[in-house]
């Protein structure tokens, strides 16, 4: 928690002034303490979508969405997609430090041991309509996997939780796709790491089978590391909302799950590319896009672009760019939907709506098309997101868990419905 400093702010109400303290976070970040505002004024504040409301402290994620600046426990994101892979950025986020040589190792050997699925989950599987979408079915399945693996309760064991989860979420969404395939599922291996073992689950056939890539692998690696975590948005914030009735990590994070799966949100990455899809097989020009996103009698909205934090470029979005080129160029040629993407970039960032709004791409507008390229199909992208935030909830469940000053989630609202009059009988009505 931040400093609680000297500093206050007063609030006139009536002619009588009410104090309350001012809370600075360790980078500066400034906020007035109302938790008694309530009790003191009789008024409540009102915040819709929460852009000015903080609803706990946490010293997992800091963002600086003027700078677009992005740290996981201190650490640069560009560092970390340099530098780290996903298994080690998880260990970092749920724990708070970078783990040593020892630490790792007992990390994979505890998520390599926690990777198969129940073999009765199966079933569930394969019953799911051909047609329901990934992200339905992840979220029933890892609310399911609490009546498989009851929660363990001391300390070490929670570890083994936050692992199996890791692990088997993973294992699921390679299952479900090839479920939905109708073709047999892969076992994961020991002898891989846990980005090889998705990619091998996923694509590998008796018939064809699949050649690991070093930079394909990478490629992997650097996505779920930038989808770590993002501090409290719509999905995090399901999760510590959902768990602040003290119910199950298994169904707050399935309820994560469920939140990111919105198009405003994780959605975005499979809209971006169905949106660039409809104008490159439809020749609709750069222009008409734009005028169309800008249209307010129109609900279209240039998806990947706009974020509720940064006014600025999204530093994910920029790693992710630069990945587009890098993996286009060295897996699968280029890819006309990349031509279509920054053409759309180059004339919306001069656009005076743009600017005067400070629009620009997020982290979905590029990802896509890293994923593509991959192989990944395009409604298996928010499920993609999902693997990369699992460590992400789990460290905000865990901190909100262990918070002294934690309390059930309940907001207030402002009543504006109609005011107290009487039951009318059904015969005189
Ligand atoms: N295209 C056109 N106009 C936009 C867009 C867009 N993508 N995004 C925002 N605006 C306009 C909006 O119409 C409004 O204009 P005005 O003030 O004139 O009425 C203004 O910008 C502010 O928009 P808002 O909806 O009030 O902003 P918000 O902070 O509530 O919403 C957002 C943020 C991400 C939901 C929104 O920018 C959006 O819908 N973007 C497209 C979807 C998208 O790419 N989502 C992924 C977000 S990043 C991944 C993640 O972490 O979730």
């Amino acid at each position: 928690m931040g400093q609680k400093m000297t500093d206050s702010v007063t609030l006139t109400i009536d002619g009588k002034t009410y104090t309350f303290p001012v809370i600075i976070g360790t980078e500066g970040e400034k906020a007035i303490d109302i938790t008694r505002l309530r009790q003191e004024t009789g008024f409540i504040t009102f915040d819709p979508g929460f852009g000015n409301t903080g609803s706990c402290s946490s010293s997992i994620t800091f963002m600086n969405g003027e700078k677009g600046v992005l740290r996981y426990r201190g650490i640069p994101i560009e560092q970390l997609a340099e530098k780290s892979t996903f298994v080690e950025t998880a260990y970092l986020l749920i724990n708070g430090h970078l783990p040593s040589l020892e630490e790792l190792n007992r990390n994979r050997v505890m998520l390599n041991d926690s990777s198969l699925v129940h073999e009765d989950m199966h079933i569930f599987f394969q019953n799911f309509p051909k047609a329901s979408h990934p992200m339905g079915i992840l979220s029933s399945m890892v609310n399911a996997l609490r009546s498989f693996y009851p929660e363990l309760k001391d300390e070490d064991n929670i570890t083994k939780d936050f692992l199996n989860l890791i692990s088997k979420v993973r294992t699921m969404a390679a299952m479900s796709y090839r479920f939905s395939k109708g073709e047999k599922i892969v076992y994961p291996r020991h002898d891989l790491t846990y980005c090889e073992n998705f990619l091998n689950m996923m694509f590998d056939s008796p018939v064809r089978p699949y050649v690991l890539d070093e930079d394909i692998v990478r490629a992997l690696n650097v996505f779920l590391i930038l989808h770590g975590d993002h501090e409290q948005n719509c999905s995090t914030a399901a999760v510590r909302v959902v768990g602040s009735g003290r119910v199950n990590l298994y169904a707050a994070i399935s309820a994560g799950i469920a939140a990111l799966w919105g198009p405003l949100h994780g959605g975005a990455n499979q809209a971006v590319i169905e949106m660039l899809t409809d104008i490159h097989k439809n020749g609709v020009s750069i222009d008409e896009v734009i005028k169309k996103a800008k249209d307010k009698n129109d609900p279209f909205r240039l998806m990947g672009f706009g974020h509720r934090v940064y006014k600025t470029y999204d530093p994910r979005a920029k790693i992710m760019k630069k990945m587009c080129d890098k993996v286009l160029s060295k897996i699968s040629g280029p890819d006309p939907l990349l031509d279509i993407a920054k053409q759309l970039e180059e004339v919306a960032l001069t656009d005076p709506y743009f600017v005067d709004h400070n629009l620009y791409p997020n982290v979905d507008f590029y990802s896509g098309i890293v994923l593509r390229a991959i192989g990944i199909p395009t409604n298996m992208f928010t499920v993609m997101f999902a693997i990369g935030r699992l460590p992400g909830w789990i460290s905000q469940w865990k901190e909100s868990m262990e918070d002294p000053n934690w309390k059930i989630s309940r907001p207030r609202q402002i009543y504006t419905g109609l005011s107290e009059h009487d039951y009318v009988e059904l015969k005189d009505r």
